[in-house]
């Protein structure tokens, strides 16, 4: 089977749809696939959590629950492109919580690729996965996606995603051992709301104050990159603290991240921010190791969920 990472953003999420830098890093929260032949034409895709959705081989009679659609597409778009002619079975399950900010759409993507991929020996390279998982993230994410997190769940660590012309270009910067504590508010919010609804009639209602953000936010990116890259996590900290601020004038927070931002930072955190769609989902704080308890003893009373994981891990797995 194949498994990948989902995501947590230190800065940029949101500006970065609108062609700012980025900076993501993987998390030790992995959706895992497994392919097993079949001897029919049949593809059932089966999903631990959302049901089964099965087309044939040839993309006909396409059935299954909504959640499963996109994935199916994406499937047969893999199957059409290198003519695979016999049916097979794909099982997916994700330990990254669906609406919660981690990218698990962009997980489940890229460990399905990966695992037809090697188990069809279809020959991909790993520098191909960006642009065949690209047009169904932006599906998912409601019609604009930056696949930022594509290039952290395929090649995993700490990446500074920019454009280049139209194109995107992750590259990997620093890997940062550094103690997080991550809370899910279980506040779930698709991140098609954020980024194809409200952001989009923020612009139309007030463009130049939307601008003036994103480029605040960019110079708090640039400067998270220098302070990563020297190791200083106090002003890492201050920096989230500050990009957080920017999102939550934009109105993509939640009261619930907001409450359990609080507490972090009244725990000892050095900084706390929501990361990726927002409206929900999680926060993360980054603290000293002699803090991370009581952080998370903290993060525990507001009841959300609290996860403690390792960033910055490897991408792409065969396991
Ligand atoms: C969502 O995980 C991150 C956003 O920046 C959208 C995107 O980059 O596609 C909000």
């Amino acid at each position: 089977m194949a498994s990948a990472p989902g995501n947590l953003f230190f800065a940029g999420e949101h500006a970065v749809v609108y062609g700012r830098p980025a900076i993501v890093t993987s998390i030790d929260r992995r959706a895992v696939a497994r392919l097993s032949p079949r001897e029919d034409d049949m593809v059932i895709l089966n999903s631990v959590g959302l049901g089964i959705a099965e087309m044939r081989i040839n993309g006909e009679n396409k059935n299954g629950p909504k959640e499963l659609e996109v994935i199916l597409d994406f499937i047969d778009s893999i199957v059409v492109k290198h003519n695979v002619e016999t049916g097979f079975e794909i099982t997916i399950e994700s330990q990254v919580p669906i609406g919660s900010g981690m990218s698990s759409s962009t997980a489940v993507l890229s460990a399905i690729l990966h695992e037809m991929n090697l188990r069809l020996e279809l020959g991909l390279d790993k520098k191909e996965y960006f642009d065949m998982i690209f047009p169904f993230q932006e599906r998912i994410h409601g019609g604009k996606a930056s696949g930022s997190e594509i290039y952290s769940s395929v090649f995993g660590g700490f990446h500074w995603l920019e454009k280049s012309g139209d194109v995107m270009v992750g590259r990997k910067i620093k890997n940062l051992k550094i103690p997080v504590v991550v809370c899910d508010t279980r506040v779930k919010a698709p991140t098609k709301l954020t980024v194809g609804y409200h952001v989009p009639s923020l612009i139309d209602r007030y463009p130049q104050l939307v601008e003036k953000a994103w480029d605040e936010i960019e110079a708090i990116t640039k400067e998270m990159k220098a302070a990563i890259e020297k190791g200083d996590i106090e002003k890492i900290g201050e920096l989230m603290n500050e990009n957080h601020k920017l999102l939550q004038s934009l109105k993509l927070s939640h009261p619930k991240l907001d409450d359990c931002i609080e507490e972090a930072l009244k725990a000892g955190a050095l900084g706390a921010k929501m990361s990726g769609g927002g409206w929900g989902g999680i926060m993360f704080a980054i603290c000293y190791p002699e803090d991370q308890e009581k952080i998370a003893n903290a993060l525990k009373k507001t009841r959300g969920e609290v996860i403690t994981s390792n960033i910055g891990v490897e991408g792409l797995r065969d396991d």
